[in-house]
C-alpha cells in the first residue's frame, strides 16, 4: 500500500468546468499518469485524458501540472513533496473537448501551411546526399514529438486568441529553421515566410518554449534566433535595399509568397474556437471497435518517399556524393 495523496482535477467541457479533489494512492516510482489511470480505475471511470506511449514520445499526455506545462508520463510523483496537492489541467491555450483532452488542431491547421520540402530539380529520389554536420544539425530539431508543450507556452497564443490567426509558433519555428538549415532543400524564401506569414516577428525570445520542451530542443538559441538573424541579414543586405527602392514593395511580397500564402493568414477550413465544430472521432465498425483494416494491411507503413520502386541498399552505381550547388540567387527578386 502505497501512500495516499491529494488531487486536484480539472473536470468539465467547453461549457465550462471545476476543479475536483481527489484522495489517491501513490506508489514509489510512479508518475502522475499512473496516477490519472489509478483514479479511472477506482473512483472516475469518465475522466478524459490522452495518452499513448507512456514512454515520453508521442507527445500526447501534455497537460498541466501545478500550472507548469509538462507531459503526464514523464512527470514523476516524488517531484513533488507528500503533503503537496499536485493540480492537474488542461492544456490553457487550446480549446477543452473534456477534462483533461485539448483540441490542438491549431498546430496541424498551420503545419498544413508550411511548405513542403523543395529538393533540387533533377535530383531522383534515392540520390539524396547530405553531409554528416548538416543532419546533425537538423537532427536537433526532428527530436520533436509534437507535445505542442511549447505553443501552449508561447505567451503570444497564450492568452491572446487572437494571435492565433498570424502566428504559427515555437514548434513551426523549428520546422521553417529545418529546412531553411537543409543544404538540399531549393526554396530560398523559408525566412521571409517565416516573418510574413507565420509571425517570426511577434516572438520576443522569451525562451519559455525551450524551457518546458522535454526533447531539450533549443527552440529559441538553435532556431528562432538564427532564423531572426537570417531575416535582418537579408531585408539590410545592400543589394535587397538597393532592389526594394527599385521595385514597388507589394510586387516583391507577391513574389515572396511563390503561391505558398496563407492569404492573410486565414487558414482554410480551420477553426480553433470552441464550439463549433467538434472534433470527429474515427469511423468504427458496426461493433463499435476500430476498423482493422490497416492492421491487416501487407504494407507495414505508409509509401516510402523515395519511391516505391527503389530497392535498398541502393546499387553502387547509382551512389554519388557530390553535394548539390544551390542556385544563383537573383539580387533583383528581393
Ligand atoms: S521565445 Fe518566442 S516562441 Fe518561444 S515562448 Fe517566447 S515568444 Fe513564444
Ligand atoms: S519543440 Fe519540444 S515542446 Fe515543442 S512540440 Fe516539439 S517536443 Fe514538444
Ligand atoms: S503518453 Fe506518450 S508522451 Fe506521454
Amino acid at each position: 500500500m502505497g501512500d495516499m495523496r491529494h488531487f486536484r482535477v480539472w473536470r468539465g467541457d467547453e461549457t465550462g468546468g471545476a476543479l475536483e479533489d481527489f484522495t489517491v494512492e501513490v506508489n514509489e516510482g510512479e508518475v502522475v499518469l499512473d496516477v490519472i489511470h489509478r483514479l479511472q480505475a477506482e473512483q472516475a471511470p469518465d475522466l478524459a485524458v490522452r495518452w499513448n506511449c507512456k514512454a515520453g514520445k508521442c507527445g500526447s499526455c501534455s497537460m498541466e501540472i501545478n500550472g507548469r506545462p509538462r507531459l503526464g508520463c514523464m512527470t514523476r510523483m516524488s517531484t513533488f513533496s507528500g503533503a503537496e496537492t499536485v493540480t492537474i489541467t488542461p492544456l490553457r491555450t487550446f480549446p477543452v473537448i473534456r477534462d483533461l483532452v485539448t483540441d490542438v488542431s491549431f498546430n496541424y491547421a498551420k503545419a498544413r501551411t508550411m511548405p513542403a520540402f523543395a529538393p533540387p530539380a533533377g535530383l531522383a529520389p534515392g540520390e539524396y546526399r547530405m553531409a554528416q554536420v548538416d543532419v546533425e544539425r537538423s537532427q536537433e530539431f526532428r527530436k520533436c514529438i509534437e507535445c505542442f508543450l511549447c505553443q501552449n507556452t508561447c505567451h503570444v497564443v497564450r492568452d491572446h486568441e487572437d494571435n492565433k490567426l498570424a502566428f504559427a509558433g515555437p514548434r513551426l519555428f523549428i520546422r521553417a529553421a529545418e529546412l531553411d538549415m537543409h543544404p538540399l532543400d531549393a526554396r530560398t524564401d523559408r525566412k521571409e515566410y517565416a516573418q510574413a506569414d507565420q509571425g517570426l516577428g511577434y516572438c520576443n525570445i522569451t525562451k519559455c518554449c525551450t524551457e518546458v520542451c522535454p526533447e531539450h530542443i533549443k527552440i529559441t538559441d538553435n532556431a528562432i534566433i538564427p532564423m531572426k538573424e537570417r531575416v535582418v541579414d537579408r531585408r539590410y543586405d545592400p543589394l535587397v535595399r538597393l532592389g526594394r527602392r527599385i521595385f514597388r514593395r507589394d510586387q516583391l511580397e507577391g513574389q515572396m509568397g511563390n503561391g505558398s500564402s496563407t492569404g492573410g493568414h486565414e487558414v482554410a477550413g480551420a477553426s480553433w474556437h470552441r464550439p463549433e465544430p467538434a472534433p470527429q472521432g474515427p469511423p468504427v465498425g458496426p461493433d463499435g471497435r476500430l476498423d482493422i483494416a490497416e492492421l491487416a494491411s501487407d504494407r507495414a507503413a505508409a509509401s516510402s518517399p523515395f519511391g516505391d520502386d527503389v530497392q535498398f541498399p541502393l546499387p553502387p552505381e547509382s551512389l554519388h556524393y557530390e553535394h548539390p550547388t544551390a542556385p544563383e540567387e537573383d539580387p533583383e527578386e528581393h
